[in-house]
């Protein structure tokens, strides 16, 4: 196969012009190289290898990883140190045949995941470390066992539906996947081991990436506490569908001075495995009157994307009578898809969307439609250079 050698030697030099900009530790030069990488092996990939990858190396490495995880292989990895553990070692600490274990690390020594340290002796990397660690570890089993199947039975469903999109949040790949008639989230209250890999991987997902309450992002200060009046109400902000309470963590450490109470509302099943003293903890369904009156703002952060606009409005429009007019904010945290050139993390991310509820992430024009639906309007759009996310700060609309 010919290759545009040309294009080849624009991406190196680009890929080699990220590279002093990494080491000059220039914000973002990581994410160029990744971008860059990626770019140069799809530009030098044979289709041959193309298919290979993506037909059997990648599957068999989530599997793999997935079971490592049952068989703790990774914790053993860790204990076994700089100096690694032998696959005889391994075999006998995981109860499982050595053969076998050897043929899955070399798959995932192959695939980058594990170390090599010598002939038959495995050692950790950054990523097998990190798998040891619940909130990663959880991440695997939810999207291997959950999201997976639902993936594997995406084309058969639309084919069945004739190519239309699916818009039943009942009705979609994922019951398909999982024959059932449950919602996702009915189903994870229903099995409680995944509904927990869920919870726990959601603090985990955005790890390193930029948030809304860093330096440059969302002004905080200028937006939120300032203004802030206790007389109206102690609530400072309510993270509606906050999960475990993962950004009030993040809010309360890069501004400890909060001048007011934190709130964090999910259903009674998630709030029921919460317990911290940074903020108060309320079971509610957000799709039933918002119990907390005038607080500074209401946030939802990757609420609206599991959801079809109907029920968006009805979400958005339980806040309405809490809010307080002029003062309130409401914050909505979620992917902005550009007009052109979304990049993998958005474009998969509305995959995912599809396969398990048979939603999808939303453009500007979009936003701003279903705002208006539900009585509001974009005051402003805050977005970081390096973040998937943006912070849309939405007010009451009084015409
Ligand atoms: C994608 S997660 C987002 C969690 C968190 N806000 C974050 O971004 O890390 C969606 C959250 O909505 C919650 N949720 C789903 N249905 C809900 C309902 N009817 N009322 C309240 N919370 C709900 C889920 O339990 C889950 O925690």
């Amino acid at each position: 196969m010919n290759h545009d050698t040309s294009q080849i030697e624009t991406l190196l030099s680009r890929l080699q012009t990220a590279g002093v900009a990494y080491i000059a530790r220039t914000q973002g030069a990581r994410e160029k190289i990744i971008n860059h990488c990626y770019d140069l092996i799809s530009s030098l990939e044979l289709p041959s290898e193309a298919i290979m990858r993506l037909g059997w190396a990648e599957p068999a490495r989530t599997a793999n990883c997935r079971i490592a995880i049952d068989l703790e292989i990774f914790g053993h990895l860790k204990e076994g140190g700089k100096a690694g553990i032998t696959v005889k070692k391994l075999a006998t600490n995981c109860s499982a045949d050595e053969i076998l274990i050897s043929r899955i690390l070399k798959h995932l020594v192959a695939m980058k995941v594990v170390g090599e340290n010598g002939q038959d002796t495995y050692s950790t990397t950054p990523l097998a470390e990190a798998l040891t660690e619940a909130k990663y570890r959880d991440g695997i089993i939810f999207l291997h066992d959950v999201a997976g199947p639902s993936f594997q039975h995406l084309p058969k469903y639309l084919k069945n539906i004739n190519y239309t999109c699916p818009t039943e949040i009942t009705n979609g790949p994922f019951q398909a996947a999982h024959k059932t008639e449950l919602s996702a989230f009915s189903w994870l209250d229903q099995h409680p081991p995944y509904l927990h890999a869920f919870n726990s991987y959601m603090t985990a997902y955005r790890a390193g990436k930029p948030s809304w309450v860093d330096p440059g992002f969302y002004p905080v200060a200028g937006r939120l506490i300032g203004g802030f009046n206790s007389n109206y109400s102690e609530a400072f902000l309510v993270d509606v569908g906050g999960g475990k309470g993962q950004d009030l963590h993040d809010l309360k450490e890069k501004y400890p001075q909060i001048p007011g109470k934190l709130i964090l509302q999910d259903r009674a099943a998630v709030i029921s495995t919460v317990s911290d003293d940074i903020f108060e903890a309320i079971p509610h369904d957000f799709f039933t009157a918002q119990p907390v009156k005038d607080a500074r703002a209401y946030y939802l952060h990757s609420i609206l994307h599991n959801w079809s606009d109907d029920d968006c409005v009805r979400i958005l429009q339980q806040l309405k009578p809490a809010m307080r007019p002029g003062y309130s904010r409401l914050l909505l945290n979620e992917i902005v898809v550009p007009r052109q050139g979304p990049k993998w993390p958005v474009t998969s991310m509305d995959q995912l969307m599809l396969v398990l509820a048979a939603v999808q992430e939303r453009t500007e024009a979009d936003l701003t439609k279903l705002l208006k639906r539900a009585g509001f309007r974009i005051v402003q759009v805050y977005s970081h250079e390096f973040g998937q996310e943006s912070l849309i700060e939405a007010e009451q609309d009084v015409e």
